[in-house]
């Protein structure tokens, strides 16, 4: 079992968290690291604060918190900033967002408050529905990038910050395809200056943001860094990228219960999905063209889990189906419901019912929080490229061109378990367990 020595440069000075979009996700995410650093709640769902991690043998009896076993940036060094199309600071942004308790907000006004977004790079061609003043502008697609660069270099400098990361958290962007301006550094190079109407502004801010180093984690399911221009970039600069979509309500779910019925070869006809939602992520999701974007999202995963072509009695006629339904009375205590058609031993029917009374930002907000701090992990360890160990966190999780990406939840933690002890020089784990009955020596 492999032990490894890998260099991790020890997180010291400040961490500055850099988020694209500063909307319910991102408030939620600033708000609840500011009231866990003053005591007032506890960082519930976050593994870097609360995970564990089992060292060596389990007749060892050896376990360590995630944070400290490896070199994780602590709470009090974080730093945050952001863009946003509103001008409304972090403060008023979370009280429309009506996410947290004013009480809770107003305790932690003075540091919300300061934190203002910076002008947005903004397309109505690619978020249809909303539209604010707070938007740079710029001749070419080029110039816009060159003052994300400006804006990123400026709040590095202004807050002292020793290293940075950005979490895409803004609007989901219409569906696009891959074109040929995509293809390389220098088509996409070529397609900024010539104000290429392929190149969405989550492009922009992801080509600044690796230009500049820093690592990027796309946290809604349109096309940024996935596209083979930047995904090369992140290798040729050495900056840790990953995506896309976080994994929070229906999804989770889906990828916890799909491989159970897996594992014991329950058969599968059908999926029935279906949500309310009524924050501004629910009226943005009205466009088709970015709901299509969030469909594909949700889509993939059944059929990644399930593997049809290798199952095709159980799995190759499934009927899955998703819709979101923008309801506003609900703001952003979604609910979902899931009818599951099974079969089990000779084909006999059965039925599973879910309802998920979730509440989106609170199951996001861990995740904003895990990937900025294991991002930069990566970073300080020389990990570079498309982060598949924190697949963990996402609905369609990269992966190398031509490999499959990995969905079921358990294998996912494994395999972020597993780099951690990877980064920390301890054994990896197998599960193999022969060793303790003797039919294997150590
Ligand atoms: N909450 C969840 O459980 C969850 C799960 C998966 C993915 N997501 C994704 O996370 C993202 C954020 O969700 P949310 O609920 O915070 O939405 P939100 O609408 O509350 O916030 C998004 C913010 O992005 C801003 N914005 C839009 N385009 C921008 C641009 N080009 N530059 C800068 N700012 C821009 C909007 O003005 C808005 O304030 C969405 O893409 C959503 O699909 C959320």
């Amino acid at each position: 079992m492999t032990k490894t020595n890998v260099k991790v440069i020890p997180a010291t000075g400040k961490l500055g968290i850099l988020l694209p979009g500063m909307g319910a996700v991102a408030t939620t995410f600033i708000a609840g690291v500011e009231a866990i650093k003053r005591g007032l709640a506890e960082p519930v769902g976050s593994l870097t604060q609360m995970g564990q991690l089992r060292l060596g043998k389990r007749n060892e009896n050896r376990s360590s918190l995630i944070k400290d076993f490896i070199s994780i940036a602590s709470l009090e060094s974080l730093c945050f900033g952001g863009w946003d199309i509103f001008e409304d600071n972090v403060y008023e942004a979370a009280s429309k967002a009506k996410v947290l308790e004013q009480n809770l907000l107003n305790q932690l006004k003075e540091p919300l408050s300061k934190i203002k977004p910076m002008s947005a790079v903004f397309d109505k061609n690619y978020i249809t529905l909303i539209d604010g003043k707070n938007k740079k502008t710029g001749k070419t697609k080029k110039d816009l990038a060159e003052q994300l660069r400006e804006d990123i270099r400026r709040f590095k400098k202004e807050n002292n910050c020793d290293r940075l990361v950005m979490i895409w958290c803004a609007s989901t962007e219409v569906y696009t395809e891959n074109a040929p301006c995509h293809e390389t550094l220098s088509t996409f190079e070529a397609a900024l200056l010539a104000n290429d109407p392929m190149i969405s502004p989550s492009q922009i801010y992801a080509y600044a943001a690796l230009m500049e180093r820093v690592p990027y984690a796309n946290g809604s399911p349109n096309r940024s860094v996935e596209v083979p221009a930047l995904r090369d970039l992140a290798r040729e600069l050495r900056v840790p990228i990953c995506g896309s979509d976080y994994k929070t309500g229906q999804t989770l779910m889906k990828t916890i219960l799909a491989p159970g019925l897996k594992s014991r070869l329950l058969g599968l006809a059908g999926w029935y999905s279906t949500n309310i939602l009524g924050n501004r992520d629910g009226e943005v999701l009205v466009d088709p063209g970015s709901f299509k974007s969030k469909e594909v999202s949700k889509l993939s995963v059944l059929d990644q889990i399930l593997e049809p072509e290798a199952y095709p009695s159980l799995y190759g006629n499934v009927h899955h189906q998703v819709q979101i339904n923008y309801y506003p009375p609900r703001g952003d205590n979604k609910e979902g419901w899931d009818n599951i058609d099974i079969f089990g031993w000779l084909g006999y029917p059965m039925q599973i019912k879910v309802n998920f009374l979730c509440r989106d930002s609170i199951l996001a907000a861990p995740l904003v929080l895990d990937l900025a701090l294991f991002m930069d992990l990566a970073q300080r360890s020389d990990l570079y490229g498309i982060q598949e160990w924190l697949s963990f966190y996402f609905k369609s999780p990269l992966a190398a061109p031509g490999l499959k990406p990995e969905h079921d939840l358990q294998v996912q933690l494994l395999k972020l378990h597993n780099t951690l002890r990877f980064m920390g020089g301890e054994e990896l784990i197998n599960h193999l367990g022969l060793t303790y009955y003797g039919i294997v020596e150590e």
